[in-house]
């Protein structure tokens, strides 16, 4: 399998360094913690559902990757921490990084990796459409949340790293109705997920070099393609024309596809390597900067789309990125003394060796 797959060149170890990956129980995003921890990294392992996320960590900790004699697994395994995170919830969300921050000084990597696939058309909790939030929204909120506490740890690099997909060429931005109630295609909905992930970290990039954030960088990325999660996840997705295409190139080119540890080869990559440092604020494929959709490079629709983001999301409306971390900054202190008063813990269990 994964004919065209490139392999993440780095053999660092990682003892000291801290991510935090989204979608971690499944998938690539296990994969990828899994690298991460048998290098010697702490993980922070999100989930929405305490059970799956333990037989993951249970998973990730009794196999080492395939290549397990190569240099960089060599060494103590990390830690893995489990922590509850549901993205469809601004407010877990909110709760989740007062947490993180709390007990976590620093962090090295954040790859958001989470998604949803789905046919139905379905609103979160917060109102929004599903793919729309758990795969860019939710993410977009978890950064800028985050981004307050990267600024004043400025001196110690880190990597956002946000995993889109080949679909977002296919994408389309509708900001008269972002959420694409009005006329519901799930294909949309997912293409334009994955291309609102592109135009964010285009906007985030020029923003944080305007801050002169020197220590934060932001990458986007294709993984690739999965055949056993593709296959899965496009049977769960039904009958729409996009999706079937999709179906049927599954089934003639099984070969060209990846495993789920092929598939995390790019994400770790633009995650530790570093020859990724060159490369701040570019779209990857196969472990290379690579040309994103046309669509992906508009500069309007990346400032309008993080405006309009800032607003759903309920954060102050400003240009000036400075004003914004701060005031980001008091509304996350007043969010972790309600949380402190009312007990609240995103956290799972302290921690799983
Ligand atoms: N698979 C492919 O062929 C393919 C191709 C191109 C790009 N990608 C990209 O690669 C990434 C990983 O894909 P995958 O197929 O490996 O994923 P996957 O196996 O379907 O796993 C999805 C992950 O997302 C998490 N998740 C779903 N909804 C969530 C929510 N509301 N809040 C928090 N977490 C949520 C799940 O965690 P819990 O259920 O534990 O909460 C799970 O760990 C995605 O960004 C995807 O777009 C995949």
């Amino acid at each position: 399998m994964g004919l065209f797959s490139s392999k993440c060149q780095c053999i660092a170890r990682l003892e000291g360094k801290v991510f935090v990956v989204t979608g971690a129980t499944a998938g690539m995003g296990k994969e990828t913690a899994r690298d991460l921890y048998w290098r010697g990294g702490k993980v922070i392992i999100t989930s929405r559902d305490k059970k799956k996320c333990m037989n993951a960590i249970e998973d990730i900790k009794s196999k080492p990757p395939s290549n397990r004699s190569s240099k960089q697994y060599q060494g103590r395994p990390g830690q893995l921490i489990p922590m509850m995170l549901d993205l469809c919830s601004l407010k877990s969300i909110r709760e989740f990084v007062c947490e993180l921050t709390a007990t976590t000084p620093y962090v090295n990597a954040l790859i958001n990796c989470a998604e949803v696939l789905q046919s139905c058309k379905e609103k979160t909790q917060d109102g929004f459409e599903v793919h729309f939030q758990t795969n860019y929204l939710g993410h977009f909120l978890l950064t800028m949340l985050l981004l307050p506490r990267l600024r004043k740890n400025n001196s110690i690099t880190c990597r956002i790293v946000n995993v889109s997909s080949m679909m977002h060429k296919y994408g389309q931005m509708n900001f008269d109705d972002l959420n694409g109630f009005k006329l519901y295609d799930p294909a949309k909905a997912y293409s334009q997920s994955k291309l609102s992930v592109l135009l964010f970290t285009r906007a985030l990039e020029r923003k944080l070099r305007e801050l002169g954030l020197s220590g934060v960088i932001a990458y986007s990325l294709n993984p690739g393609l999965v055949a056993e999660d593709l296959r899965r996840s496009l049977v769960d997705a039904g009958g729409q024309l996009l999706f079937k295409a999709a179906r049927l190139l599954v089934r003639c080119c099984v070969p060209l596809f990846k495993t789920p540890e092929q598939a995390a080869q790019t994400i770790l990559h633009c995650a530790i390597d570093e020859e990724a440092l060159n490369h701040s604020g570019c779209y990857y494929e196969e472990c290379k900067p690579a040309k994103p959709a046309p669509q992906a490079e508009s500069d309007e629709d990346a400032e309008r789309l993080f405006r309009e983001s800032l607003r759903l999301c309920g954060l102050p409306q400003t240009d000036d990125m400075d004003e914004l971390l701060d005031k980001i900054n008091v509304e996350m202190t007043a969010v972790a003394a309600e949380m402190a008063a009312n007990q609240v813990h995103s956290g799972i269990s302290s921690s799983s060796n």
